[in-house]
């Protein structure tokens, strides 16, 4: 089940939250595994620690709206261990406030890494995988695809264009062998979350509580749960799910609007 022996994965933003508990489960499930981010010394102490315990591991330092960025991280995975057999576009960055603040350059920052960031990743990974005949690219959506969160209006949108590219992605390639897929989280307890409750009144673990009884499961999401739902996407057991997207969310997107 859920056999990812072997395979090789690079996944971007693969040194933090998410990303890394994917980087982790891929790893110990046998899978060689191409790490990248912008956390130098967090990758390399990421790719040390998994490659004392027998796995395979590389860390790439690299930004995933730069180009050269990209395909240095594909090169690396295909020079390293002979193929790609998929990609979780994974990085992102969170920036929130009302649009009537938001300055350019954070506009674009969450532009760049959410949405052109798994564009190169397409770009350069579907040419590798159709060469194969195979390949599967995960991409890392969220629940501001498809909720009017506050403040959040720029991230919102960058992250429903990923699920919009995700679906044309299919259409265009998925005949050649390759397939796409999402993963769309809800509230993920990850260092990305605990920056976005800075500047509030009530101290995080406060928030988190509050935060875990909305939620139908009554917990908040843990970075572990996305990994497993992307672990299955990438293995052959999921060949037939294409242009879908699995939300972890744990029931939020089933309450009613009051
Ligand atoms: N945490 C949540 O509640 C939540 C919910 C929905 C979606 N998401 C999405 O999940 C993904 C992972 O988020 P997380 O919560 O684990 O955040 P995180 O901040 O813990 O990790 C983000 C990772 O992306 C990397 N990154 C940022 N900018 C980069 C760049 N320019 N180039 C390369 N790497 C870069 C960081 O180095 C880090 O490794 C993001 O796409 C995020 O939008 C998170």
């Amino acid at each position: 089940m859920n056999d990812l022996k072997g395979k090789v994965i690079l996944v971007t933003g693969g040194t933090s939250g998410i990303g890394e508990a994917c980087t982790e489960l891929f790893a110990r499930s046998g899978a060689k595994v191409v790490a990248m981010s912008i956390q130098d010394e967090a990758g390399k102490a990421l790719a040390e620690q998994l490659t004392g315990e027998g796995c395979q591991c590389v860390f790439h330092f690299g930004d995933v709206s730069k180009e050269e960025d990209i395909k240095a991280a594909i090169d690396l995975a295909v020079e390293k261990f002979g193929r790609l057999d998929a990609v979780h576009a994974n990085a992102g960055v969170l920036r929130n406030q009302k649009i009537t603040e938001l300055t350019l350059d954070d506009f674009h920052m969450m532009i760049d890494v959410n949405l052109l960031g798994p564009v190169l990743v397409a770009k350069h990974a579907i040419p590798v995988m159709e060469r194969q005949g195979k390949g599967t690219i995960c991409f890392t959506t969220s629940v501001a695809a498809d909720i009017g969160f506050p403040e959040h209006a720029v991230y919102c949108a960058s992250k429903a264009a990923v699920v919009a590219l995700m679906r044309s992605l299919t259409v265009d390639h998925s005949p050649k062998g390759v397939r796409f897929v999402a993963v769309s989280p809800g509230t993920i307890d990850t260092p990305m979350l605990a920056a976005s409750c800075e500047g509030w009144d009530q101290p995080k673990e406060v928030l988190y509580a509050e935060v875990a009884k909305k939620i139908p499961i009554q917990r908040m999401g843990q970075p572990i749960d996305v990994a497993h739902a992307v672990a299955f996407l990438l293995s052959d057991d999921a060949e037939f799910i294409g242009g879908s997207v699995i939300h972890l969310e744990g029931g939020t997107l089933a309450l009613p609007p009051w």
